[in-house]
């Protein structure tokens, strides 16, 4: 999708929400669900339909961990930070997922095949630690088998 697509359709998405204050996050998620992320230059419209100033709409996007401000890779992979996860080896895969796609969080990997991000809670916390790639969820993940998941994603 081309940018001028995202924010046309990032734009309709806007306008088919009442922009009462308590609705700032289902917009913004049904922009994202919409597009892919929030595109930067519909912030200020997003900020006039909510009476909010540009700031104020930014540092909402920049809280959440789960809004983008640029499209995504072709696969996105969520490595899991809650507690659960982190306890039973979560911290340590995320290490090996940033050596083994060689990027950090928040960043696509050096073929732009994936977005590495991530996620607070997979619902996964007896099987952990969790990851998603792309819309499915996977638990009780070793380094070995990120590889195996990451290799399976990059033939797709
Ligand atoms: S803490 Fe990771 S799935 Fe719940």
């Amino acid at each position: 999708m081309s940018s001028t697509d995202a924010s046309t359709k990032a734009k309709s998405v806007l306008a088919s929400y009442r922009t009462e204050p308590d609705n700032l996050l289902p917009v913004l998620h049904a922009i994202q669900d919409a597009v892919g992320f929030i595109p930067q230059d519909l912030v200020a419209d997003i900020a006039q339909a909510f009476n909010l100033s540009r700031a104020e709409v930014h540092g909402v996007i920049s809280f959440y961990h789960y809004f983008r401000i640029a499209p995504p890779a072709r696969h996105v992979v969520q490595i899991c930070r809650a507690e659960s996860c982190q306890s039973m080896g979560g911290e340590a895969l995320l290490a090996h997922a940033k050596q083994s796609l060689g990027c950090g969080l928040h960043e696509k990997d050096k073929d732009g095949k994936f977005s590495l991000e991530p996620v607070y809670c997979l619902g996964q916390c007896a099987t952990s630690p969790a990851i998603m790639i792309d819309d499915k969820v996977h638990a009780k993940v070793t380094p070995a088998r990120f590889d195996k998941l990451i290799e399976k994603a990059r033939g797709e």
